[in-house]
C-alpha cells in the first residue's frame, strides 16, 4: 500500500521557551523512535506543524541537523494554528511534516567568511543555518551575526545570544530600533542597515544571509552592494503562503517557481526572474 505523504510524524513537546510575549520555541521529539532514527534533514529546510483538529502551520526547522534526537521550531501567535499551538504544553502530542525545500549550500561556503542579517522573528529561520556551521566552525573563517529588533522585549533566543556575543569566534552585533532600548541595552541603538554600514565589513570572500521583514530587506540591499556583495553571493528564505508543502497544490507559486520546492533558499541572482513584487 502507498505511504500517506500527508500523514504527520507524531511529535511530543519536550520543551517549550518563551521567547517574547508572543513568540515560543518548541523542541520536539519523536514519540516513535523508528521515526526519530530514520529522519534527516538539511539547514533551510521547513515543516507543517499540526495541532489536531485546528490544521497546519508552515515554520521552518529551527535547530540545527547537527544536533539529533530532537527538531526545534520558533513561531509567533499570527491566526488559528498558531493560536492553538501556543496553547500546548510539555507532554502534548503534535504533528509535522516534512522536511520540505531546498538548502542553504553550507558545502559550498566552505573556507569563507559568514554574514548572517536578520530582523526581528526572522532569526527562527536563519539560527539553524547559524548553528549548523557553529557546529562545524572549523570549515568557516570569520562568522558575523548581525541581529536587529524593534525593542529589546522583541529579540527572540536571548540566552543563545548571550552565547554567541561570548565566543571568542563569533562577532555577534545586536541592535534595537531607537526608542526600543532599556537602561541596561548594551548594543547598538539603530535600524539594521545603518548598523551594517558602520560595522566595517568587506564582501571580500564573504558570502552574506539576509532575512527580515521586507522594509529592512529594502534599505540592506543596498548596503550589501556597497560593499561589494554581487547576488550570488546574497541569500535570503522566502515565506510565501502554502498548503502541500511539496508542490501539489500551486500555493505557493511565484511566476514559474514554487516556493516549496525551488526555495525556500534562494540567492539574489535567482530572485531576479520572479515577479517585481519579490
Ligand atoms: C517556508 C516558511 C517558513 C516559515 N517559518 C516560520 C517560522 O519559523 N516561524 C513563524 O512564526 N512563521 C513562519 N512562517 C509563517 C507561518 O507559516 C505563518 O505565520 C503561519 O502559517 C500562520 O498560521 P496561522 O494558522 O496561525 O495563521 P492564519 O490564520 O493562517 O493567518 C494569520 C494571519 O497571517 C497571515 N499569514 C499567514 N501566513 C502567512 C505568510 N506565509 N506570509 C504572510 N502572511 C501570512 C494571514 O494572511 C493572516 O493575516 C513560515 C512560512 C513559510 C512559508
Ligand atoms: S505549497 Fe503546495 S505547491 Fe507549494
Amino acid at each position: 500500500m502507498c505511504e500517506n505523504i500527508y500523514k504527520p510524524y507524531l511529535m511530543v513537546i519536550d520543551q517549550i521557551v518563551d521567547e517574547t510575549a508572543d513568540v515560543k520555541t518548541f523542541r520536539l521529539k519523536f514519540k516513535n523512535q523508528e521515526d526519530a532514527d530514520k529522519f534527516t534533514f538539511k539547514a533551510g529546510q521547513f515543516g507543517e506543524y499540526s495541532i489536531f483538529g485546528e490544521g497546519e502551520s508552515t515554520f521552518c526547522i529551527a535547530s540545527a541537523p547537527t544536533r539529533k534526537e530532537y527538531i526545534e521550531c520558533t513561531f509567533r501567535k499570527a491566526g488559528r494554528v498558531t493560536n492553538a499551538l501556543a496553547n500546548a504544553e510539555v507532554g502534548d502530542t503534535v504533528g509535522f511534516r516534512g522536511p520540505y525545500g531546498n538548502t542553504f549550500p553550507i558545502e559550498q561556503w566552505e573556507g569563507k567568511n559568514l554574514l548572517y542579517i536578520a530582523g526581528g522573528i526572522a532569526l527562527p529561520p536563519m539560527r539553524c543555518v547559524i548553528w549548523n556551521t557553529i557546529d562545524l566552525r572549523e570549515k568557516y573563517k570569520d562568522i558575523t551575526i548581525v541581529y536587529g529588533a524593534r525593542s529589546v522585549a522583541d529579540l527572540v533566543y536571548k540566552h543563545e545570544l548571550k552565547e554567541w556575543e561570548e565566543r571568542p569566534d563569533i562577532k555577534l552585533i545586536t541592535t534595537v530600533d531607537p526608542g526600543g532600548q532599556t537602561p541596561e541595552w548594551k548594543g547598538e541603538i539603530g535600524f539594521v542597515p545603518t548598523v551594517l554600514e558602520k560595522a566595517g565589513l568587506t564582501s571580500a570572500n564573504t558570502i552574506a544571509i539576509l532575512c527580515g521583514p521586507p522594509v529592512m530587506i529594502k534599505f540592506t540591499m543596498p548596503v550589501l552592494k556597497n560593499m561589494g556583495f554581487e547576488d550570488k553571493d546574497i541569500f535570503t528564505t522566502l515565506e510565501n503562503r502554502m498548503k502541500c508543502g511539496f508542490g501539489k497544490c500551486g500555493r505557493c507559486n511565484v511566476g514559474k517557481l514554487f516556493v516549496c520546492k525551488d526555495g525556500p533558499v534562494f540567492t539574489y541572482e535567482e530572485m531576479k526572474v520572479l515577479p517585481a513584487e519579490y
